[in-house]
Formats: structure tokens, sequence, C-alpha cells
């Protein structure tokens, strides 16, 4: 489902990423783990055709970031933590008509498919209402359902739970729980281990633009014979001596 190969990215002289390989199968959840600066965000954005790779190959469902970004961006939700981009003047459901506009979806369908994500998202209360004044929570809701508005297979998630408290922290989780449910292909970026743990299949740990171990949490354990905390730090740790 996603196939990348000798992925490189510069940024002026910082070698962002070295050459990446990453393969993760359909249906499965991937866990991208890493030091801040490793470049994490960076391949991220590169699998979102939100920034140009410089060399390597991405693939996505068959097809290549750098021939049919547009047909790519179609079947891919993004959601990244941090500023929610959401527009405070506009409804919820303004917020999240726009993008299935720009998805290219027809007002009946954008109609259909919202009336169904409030209802799983728990959001008739407020749907109708301004932005602007929404708690953090609420913002979350709508980021996700804008997400996922086109029902794409592939969903890239960077950070989504940072800086948000207990109960935000699990809307978002339950939310990935649920891609998984729907054989939704999967690949998201944490510094929290106990998340990690609870719903990947699979991790891949990238240090210094590189990816310097991956396989399936149990394995991993069993291989060194540790907690993932402590054969992360391992892992980067050791890179870091180099
Ligand atoms: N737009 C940019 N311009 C210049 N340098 C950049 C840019 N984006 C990323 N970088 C650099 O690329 C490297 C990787 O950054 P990236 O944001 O991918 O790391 P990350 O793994 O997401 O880190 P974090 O955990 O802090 O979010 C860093 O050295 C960063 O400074
Ligand atoms: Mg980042």
């Amino acid at each position: 489902m996603i196939e990348v190969k000798g992925l490189k990215k510069s940024f002026k002289d910082i070698e962002a990423l070295k050459g990446i390989d990453l393969h993760v199968a359909k249906g499965e959840v991937l866990g991208l783990l890493g030091e801040n600066g490793a470049g994490k965000t960076t391949t991220l954005r590169i699998l979102a055709t939100m920034l140009k790779p410089d060399g390597g190959t991405v693939i996505l469902d068959g097809k290549n970031v750098n021939e049919s970004p547009q047909e790519i961006r179609k079947n891919i939700g993004i959601l990244f933590g941090g500023e929610s981009g959401i527009y405070d003047r506009l409804t919820a459901r303004e917020n999240i008509a726009y993008y299935g506009e720009l998805n290219d979806m027809s007002p009946s369908e954008i109609k259909d498919r919202i009336d169904y994500l409030v209802k799983v998202l728990n959001m008739e209360e407020y749907i109708d209402r301004r932005a602007g004044k929404f708690s953090k929570g609420m913002k979350q809701k709508v980021a996700i359902a804008r997400s996922i508005i086109h029902n794409p297979d592939i969903m890239l998630f960077d950070e989504p739970t940072s800086g948000l408290d207990v109960g935000g922290a699990r809307i978002i989780q339950q939310f990935i729980e649920t891609c998984k449910e729907e054989g939704k292909t999967v690949i998201f970026s944490s510094h929290t281990m106990s998340e990690v743990e609870k719903l990947c299949d699979r991790v891949a740990i990238i240090n210094k633009g590189k990816i310097v171990e991956t396989g399936y949490l149990q394995e991993l354990k069993e291989k060194y014979d540790k907690g993932m905390e402590d054969l992360f730090l391992e892992l980067v740790g050791e890179q870091n001596e180099l």
C-alpha cells in the first residue's frame, strides 16, 4: 500500500532524510518514532504530497508522488498535530464541507457524509456553531471529520495527540482504532510510547534521517530483551554516539 525507497530530502545544507525505506501493508498501522528533528514530519509531508522529495521513490496505492500527487491526495487523510487550521469564522459544518469541495465531492455527497460523521463523532450540539469558541477537543473532532470527509484509504497522522488533554488524546486514539477496524492503512508519529504500544502493529524508528530499526512490537522487545522505551533510547543513543 505504501512503498518508500531511498527517500532523500535536504533543506539547504541540512540533510533531513538520508535514504528512508518504509513498507506499510494495506490495513496496517505503522508507528514512526524518532527524537526531535529525526525526520518524521518531513517524511509524512512528502507522503502527503505537501513537499517534494529530492530522491528515491514514494508509491502510495500504486501511484508515485512525483507523477500523480492529485490522485494520491484523493485517497489520503491527513491529521497533523499542533494548530488544527480550523477557520474560526466558519461553522463546524462549513469547515468540514470546504474540504469535501476541495476533494471534488458533490453537495449531496458532502451532506450525507457530514450527517454520518456528526453521528459517529457526537457533534450534533455544535455542528452549526462557529468554530472560534470551540474547546480544543471540539476543534479536534472537526479536524478529524475534515480529514476523512472523502473516506480515504490511507491516513497520515503527525503527533496527533500532542498538546491534548487525556480526553482529547483518547478521542484521537479511538479514531485511529476505528481507522484500523475499517481496514485503512495508517502511519502515525508519536513521542508517547504507551500510545504507540496501544495502537501500532509495527514500528519504524528513525534517527537523523535514517531508519535504524523496524519490526513488530513484540519481536523487537524480544530481540532487545527490553521494553519499548529502553530499546528506543538504546537505538537512538547508539547512533548519536557515532
Ligand atoms: N522547512 C524546513 N526548512 C528547513 N529545515 C527544515 C524544514 N523542515 C524540517 N527541517 C529540518 O529537517 C530536520 C528534520 O525535521 P522534522 O520536522 O522532519 O523532524 P521531526 O522528526 O518531525 O521532529 P519533531 O519530533 O521535533 O517534530 C530538522 O533538522 C529540521 O530542522
Ligand atoms: Mg515533527
